[in-house]
C-alpha cells in the first residue's frame, strides 16, 4: 500500500510540512512516494492507494503548478474512485486563505471520488501553518499522515 504526497514550495515551508506528513504515514507501515510538483507525474496516480497534496497559499488558492497537475489528472478521471485523499498548506498570514486553499484541494479530490477524513479537533480540513511550521503545526502534519495512512489500511482491507 502506498500514499503519494505531492507538494509545491518556493521558500521551504510547505516542504517541511510534507516531510512530516510523510513521517506520519510511514508510522502506519504504509509506503510513501514524496514528490515536489516538478518531479510529480500524473501517471503515478493509479499506482497509489492515497494522494495527499500540499501547497503554499497563493491568493487564497493552491499554486498554478498544483492546479495544472489537477487539471492534467483528468487523464484518470473516473479511475481514482475510492482512494484516500488529503490536503495541507502554508500561508503567509492568519485568516488569509489557508482554509480556502485546503478546501479547493479537497474539492478536486472529491470530484475524483477520493475518501477524505476531517478532524473534530483543530485543523478540521487539513494541516496548515503560518510561515515556517512550528512544532504544533508539524505535529498536526504528522498526525494527518498517520490518520490517512490508517484510513488507507482500513479502506484497502
Ligand atoms: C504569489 C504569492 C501569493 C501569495 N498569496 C498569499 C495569500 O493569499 N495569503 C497568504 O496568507 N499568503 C500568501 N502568500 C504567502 C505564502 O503563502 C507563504 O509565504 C507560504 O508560507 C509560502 O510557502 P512555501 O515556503 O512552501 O513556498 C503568497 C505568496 C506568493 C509568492
Amino acid at each position: 500500500m502506498k500514499i503519494l504526497i505531492i507538494y509545491d514550495s518556493r521558500t521551504g515551508n510547505t516542504e517541511k510540512m510534507a516531510f512530516m506528513v510523510k513521517e506520519g504515514v510511514e508510522s502506519t507501515g504504509v509506503d510513501v512516494d514524496l514528490k515536489k510538483i516538478d518531479e510529480a507525474s500524473i501517471d503515478d496516480l493509479p499506482h497509489a492507494e492515497g494522494l495527499i497534496i500540499g501547497s503554499p497559499v497563493y491568493y487564497g488558492l493552491p499554486t498554478a503548478e498544483i492546479k495544472k497537475f489537477l487539471d492534467e489528472s483528468i487523464k484518470y478521471h473516473g479511475k481514482l474512485d475510492g482512494k484516500v485523499g488529503g490536503a495541507f498548506c502554508s500561508s503567509g498570514g492568519t485568516h488569509s486563505g489557508a482554509e480556502t486553499t485546503i478546501i479547493a484541494l479537497n474539492e478536486a479530490l472529491m470530484i475524483h471520488g477520493f475518501i477524505l477524513q476531517g478532524t473534530s479537533g483543530k485543523n478540521h480540513y487539513g494541516a496548515a501553518s503560518v510561515g515556517s511550521p512550528d512544532d504544533i503545526d508539524l505535529e498536526a502534519c504528522r498526525k494527518m499522515g498517520e490518520r490517512l495512512g490508517n484510513l488507507v489500511i482500513k479502506t484497502s482491507s
